[in-house]
């Protein structure tokens, strides 16, 4: 069993399984259970909307208590602290559990597994958003597709995004199909299948995911990329003949990746996916707590 949530590759399929099976368990029970209240850090050291507040919905809603960073703002490290002594200093405090979100490279890995508490990433660098990549999949199923149904187009800025990478990573765990498309510059090294226009996936595929481009994290070297080519908006989706499901991991960028006259399409998924998210991080924290009685 899995003592943190980093990296889905270090996850077997079964206990993937396990953790969203949970989340429907818990979606169902009509009776609030008590619970043994534990302390849970959440670290967020880059801003969030959806990944912070639903895992203080979560921490509220599963009797835990929590305490809050948010953002490096308020903390020493305004000072010149680093993130390794940052972290260090609040870990001597004997939280239960923390939720970590941080833009800055810093081997995790190495640094986590030696922790006695269970961790949860909440989005790292450019690598991963674990809990992102299985709220995603939860709504699908939700909205009633079985995962070996699910044929999911990626589009947009695959280089620089966490959650297209932890996508791959479950994907391979869950047996769901993954392929990308977007510019050259906005491709990643990894092993995504690629389509090369809007007409492609929307022939191979059953659900599209725009994702925001992340100009935080380009630099001089990234090219221009053609987002109106990979641009959706409803004239685009009417065109779709199986009218599959649309998606997007927030922040949207309106009139970039995705236009706002998509807000009615009737397969919008995009505040399911928000709701998805309090179920799974519920999950998370029962599951890493051991607190499945
Ligand atoms: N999808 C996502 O991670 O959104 P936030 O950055 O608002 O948490």
């Amino acid at each position: 069993m899995p003592n943190s949530l980093i990296d889905l590759r270090d996850w077997p399929s079964s206990e993937i399984k396990k953790l969203i099976d949970l989340s429907f368990s818990i979606e169902k029970e009509s009776t609030k259970v008590s619970k043994s209240s534990k302390l849970v850090g959440l670290l967020f050291f880059e801003s969030s909307t959806r990944t912070r507040i639903s895992f203080e919905v979560a921490c509220s809603r599963e009797n835990h208590q929590s305490f809050l960073v948010s953002t490096a703002a308020g903390t020493s490290m305004e000072k010149g602290e680093s993130l390794r002594d940052t972290l260090d200093n609040i870990l001597a405090m004997n939280p239960d559990l923390i939720v970590i979100r941080s833009n800055q490279d810093f081997d995790q890995k190495d640094y986590f597994q030696n922790l006695k508490i269970p961790v949860i990433s909440a989005g790292w660098g450019q690598l991963s958003h674990p809990t992102q990549a299985l709220l995603d999949i939860r709504s699908l199923i939700k909205n009633g597709l079985a995962i070996e149904q699910i044929k999911l187009v990626i589009i947009g800025d695959i280089k620089h995004s966490r959650v297209a990478h932890s996508h791959l990573a479950l994907s391979e765990k869950l047996g769901y199909q993954v392929a990308v498309l977007g510019s050259d510059s906005m491709m990643s090294n990894d092993s995504f299948k690629r389509l090369h226009s809007m007409e492609e996936a929307f022939e191979w595929g059953n659900v599209l995911m725009a994702l925001r481009y992340q100009k935080e994290r380009h630099d001089s070297s990234t090219q221009d990329y053609d987002y109106e080519k990979f641009q959706i908006t409803k004239k685009k989706l009417e065109q779709w003949p199986s009218e599959g499901f649309l998606m997007h991991p927030g922040p949207i960028n309106y009139g970039v990746e995705i236009t706002e006259d998509t807000r009615d399409y009737k397969k919008n998924l995009i505040l399911s996916q928000a709701e998805s998210g309090v179920w799974i991080r519920r999950a998370a924290l029962r599951y890493l707590l051991k607190d499945l009685t």
